[in-house]
């Protein structure tokens, strides 16, 4: 079998598959204890991402474990901004943070000019990646989508809040667009770079939608998001490579899907699968969307929703199994095998 009649890659293709193909969000990560082993000789984050080697073998642990239908590239969204010179790093027990935030409009007109090449690392982590899969497993390349990245980059980390973000966006909206442009085009580039290297498909992760009211989502947001869409669908490299698109909690629905030439929506958890099922069916792939906190309850309450979720999917060509967000580290990996038995049984 090759990669293009795996079930994964067929579900995008909206082809029926005799049971749902299964990935989840953060696949690869500190829930696991193999994760842990390797994760304890790097001090930061950021210098195990250009490992391309250990990262490979980062991005197979959970396949080896789970049997998963796609493996997702072991890498993290930031890593473009990282490319401006924002000097990323990863705090102990702090999550992502920027020791140079864009603060002025100044900062974001003199920022320097992309240069693919600086994330080669990733690059070369695609090319390890595949060479240790197994010949007819997808990998799935990504990157964070523009309005996600900027919020990032103002903030310098993540935020309940958004605070400075949002004061920002109303005394600099025209440097925002700006830097929303600009990361546009830095995300196309980098996503092309990793189609060439080998992904089989791409999924962009919105997940500071729920910052934005709704004119702002789709001003800032949405029609950056489509932007980023175009480029790829209007490239002889990237043209046919399915697309899937993560919005976290959005205020407007996601299944009236704002996008155009997209394969696939990737649902969190606050959607609505049933009535999702019913707007987007012969249309649009469907990924998504057991909320992870199912995860820490009790075999019965896991097994219960998995299956609800079945139900409601069953017979719909181009279901993808996956979580409505990330894989949280409190999970025990015992319950995603139980998850897994359960969707598979
Ligand atoms: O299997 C996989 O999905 C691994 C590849 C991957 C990582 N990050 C590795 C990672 C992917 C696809 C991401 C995407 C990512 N990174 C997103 C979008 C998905 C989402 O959850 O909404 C976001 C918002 C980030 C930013 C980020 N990176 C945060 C908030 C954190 C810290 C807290 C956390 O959630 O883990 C990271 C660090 C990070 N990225 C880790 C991993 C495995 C943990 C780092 C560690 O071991 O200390």
């Amino acid at each position: 079998m090759s990669v293009n009649e795996s079930s994964f890659l067929s579900a995008l293709n909206l082809e029926p598959t005799s049971k749902p193909p299964i990935w989840l969000m953060r696949q690869a990560g500190r829930y696991l204890p193999e994760y842990q082993i390797i994760r304890k000789n790097y001090k930061n984050f950021l210098d195990m991402c250009k490992e391309p080697i250990t990262c490979a073998e980062l991005a197979l642990q959970p396949i080896e474990r789970y049997e998963l239908d796609a493996s997702i590239l072991f890498s993290d969204i930031l890593t473009v901004p990282d490319a401006f010179n924002l000097g990323l790093y990863f705090a102990e027990g702090e999550g992502p943070r920027f020791q140079n935030p864009i603060s002025s409009k100044k900062h974001v007109d003199d920022l320097n000019k992309f240069d693919v090449n600086d994330l080669s690392y990733v690059f070369k982590t695609v090319e390890e990646t595949k060479k240790i899969l197994p010949h007819n497993l997808p990998l799935i390349g990504f990157c964070g989508s523009p309005w996600t990245l900027v919020a990032y980059s103002i903030e310098g980390s993540g935020s309940k809040t958004f605070h400075k973000t949002k004061k920002f966006m109303i005394e600099n909206e025209a440097s925002i667009l700006k830097l929303l442009e600009v990361y546009t085009n830095a995300c196309f580039e980098y996503l092309k770079q990793q189609v060439m290297s080998g992904v089989n498909a791409l999924q962009i992760f919105d997940s500071w939608a729920d910052l934005l009211d709704a004119s702002q989502l789709r001003k800032f947001s949405f029609s950056y998001t489509q932007k980023l869409i175009d480029l790829l669908k209007h490239d002889e490299i990237t043209k046919d490579i399915p697309l899937i698109v993560f919005e976290k909690n959005p205020i407007l629905p996601f299944s009236d899907n704002p996008f155009k030439n997209i394969q696939c929506l990737s649902l969190h958890f606050t959607e609505n699968l049933k009535n999702s099922r019913d707007k987007l069916l012969n249309k649009y792939a469907i990924q998504g969307n057991l909320d992870p906190k199912i995860l820490l309850l009790s075999e019965k309450e896991i097994i219960t929703e998995v299956r609800k979720i079945c139900n409601t999917m069953q017979d719909y060509p181009g279901y993808v199994f996956n979580l409505g967000h990330g894989i949280t580290p409190d999970i025990n990996p015992e319950n995603i095998k139980l998850m897994i038995k359960a969707i598979r049984d």
